[in-house]
């Protein structure tokens, strides 16, 4: 139970962010905070900077900027670093990945080109379809881990950095079966020792920041800090963690469109999803068991939304198929499709198309971006353990064993800004109005 109007430690010092995957959306958030900083740019779809929260009653008129209602770290005082396994520093990356352009490159391209990424922990048997130079090697995967712990600790202090977040911009991992290695700290640290297979490399990143003392957010989709071993590392160093999958593209419009659809008690026979990419996280989902872990996430939301345990009438009948197109040269602009079969009164069928030409990492950056303020703000605030109130950012939010995750983004905004107003001890908004009774 978080205590109301918590007193949160001030935001002094240096923040470093630090990136596993310096690839298309690894290197967008870090071009894009250069961008902003330097007054080229506008951090647009980035919830920290530039969205606004309102307080008391609506005739107070009372609406501050939310990075200057709650203390979060400012743009100015992110340090950027990562791990990757291709030896490319930020702007060469950047370059390759082809989100930015050439022109807006340019403008930062020192500050870029002085990200050099660590060596990654790396395993082509987690991620099949890549892989590079850049890799350490060690005795053991705990050995593995220890080396992540000190390239986290010598960039903390080669950087001056008060505090530290890490945030997963890896590819997606292969699906992994649930091992008893998962089930305890203890059985977890042996498997390290052991070289488990059940370990994968992420997982290892995630332990060394979680025993380190820093938070740690899942933008992919495969599992992390979602076993139990990790989940009571978190509890017990009192860390905060949150995952998984940001939640850009196609999952945005369908949790915008579904709760729309339930809201007004419409009917859902049918909804064919499918994705035309053509960008290095496109090739990663080609591989079967990456794809799984995809499907997993991409799958979920519906489900929980349109509740047809509850509305058999409306939506028992669904049937929700989810395709991911690897087509090189759509490049990082996916295309993001989807038929919706729907069905209003009297059962009388209707048809929604979505075409939906975005821009992936476009979408994701400011995701990551607002996870890593979010994440530190969490820890200066003193919670831990699954951080649910950020459910907002991610495709398939973690949440407390025995509850389902919420995905209506509406309702993720909302537990969002209440979990901000109650934090500062603000009165929750309830959108209730009284005058009735006046
Ligand atoms: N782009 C989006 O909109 C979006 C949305 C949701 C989730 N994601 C997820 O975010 C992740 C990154 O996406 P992307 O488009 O930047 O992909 P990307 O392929 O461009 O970048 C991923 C980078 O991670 C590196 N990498 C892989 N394993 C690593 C490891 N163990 N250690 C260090 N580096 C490692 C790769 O070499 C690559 O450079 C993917 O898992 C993707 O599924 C992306």
């Amino acid at each position: 139970m978080i205590p109301k109007g918590v007193k949160i430690e001030e935001a002094k010092g240096k923040l470093g962010v630090l990136l596993p995957g310096l690839g298309a959306v690894g290197t967008t958030v870090v071009a894009g905070v250069e961008l902003v900083r330097g007054g080229f740019s506008k951090p647009i779809g980035s919830l920290t900077q530039m969205g606004t929260i309102r307080l008391g009653k609506r005739t107070d008129n009372n609406v501050p900027m939310i990075k200057d209602f709650v203390p979060l770290a400012k743009l100015e005082d992110l340090v950027f670093g990562g791990w990757d396994i291709y030896n490319d520093d930020v702007y060469a990356s950047a370059m390759n990945a082809g989100v930015l352009t050439r022109d807006d490159l340019g403008k930062i391209r020192e500050k870029l080109q002085a990200v050099k990424p660590m060596k990654a922990v790396f395993d082509t048997r987690y991620v099949k379809n890549l892989d590079g130079p850049n890799k350490k090697t060690g005795k053991n995967k705990m050995d593995l881990a220890e080396q992540l712990m000190k390239d986290m600790a010598d960039f903390k202090k080669a950087n001056g950095l008060s505090r530290l977040v890490v945030v997963w911009c890896g590819s997606t991992e292969t699906y992994l079966e649930k091992s008893p290695v998962w089930d305890t700290p203890e059985t977890f640290e042996k498997g390290l020792k052991e070289n488990h297979e059940s370990i994968s490399s992420s997982m290892i990143y995630a332990y060394a920041a979680i025993k380190s003392g820093f938070p740690y957010a899942n933008g992919a989709p495969h599992m992390c800090t979602d076993i139990p071993a990790l989940l009571a590392l978190a509890k017990q160093a009192k860390i905060p963690i949150s995952g998984k999958d940001f939640k850009t593209g196609q999952t945005l419009m369908k949790t915008l469109l579904a709760p729309g659809f339930k809201a007004r008690m419409l009917g859902v026979r049918g909804w064919f999803s499918t994705n035309i990419l053509g960008n290095r996280d496109g090739l990663v989902l080609d591989e079967p068991l990456s794809f799984r872990s995809k499907e997993v996430t991409k799958l979920s939301s519906l489900e929980y939304i349109f509740q047809p345990e509850k509305h058999p009438d409306l939506y028992g009948q669904l049937y929700h198929k989810v395709r991911i197109n690897y087509y090189p040269p759509a490049g990082d602009n996916k295309e993001a499709w989807d038929n919706i079969d729907l069905f209003g009164w009297l059962g009388y069928p209707m048809q929604v198309k979505v075409d939906f030409l975005c821009r992936d990492s476009i979408l994701a950056a400011p995701v990551a971006l607002d996870l890593a303020l979010f994440m530190d703000l969490a820890q200066r605030a003193g919670m831990h353990g699954i951080q649910e109130w950020l459910s907002f950012y991610y495709k398939s939010p973690m949440v407390a064993e025995g509850l389902y995750p919420e995905h209506d983004l509406f309702i993720q905004l909302m537990k969002l800004k209440n979990t901000l107003r109650y934090l500062k001890g603000e009165d929750l908004i309830t959108h209730l109005g009284l005058e009735y009774y006046d």
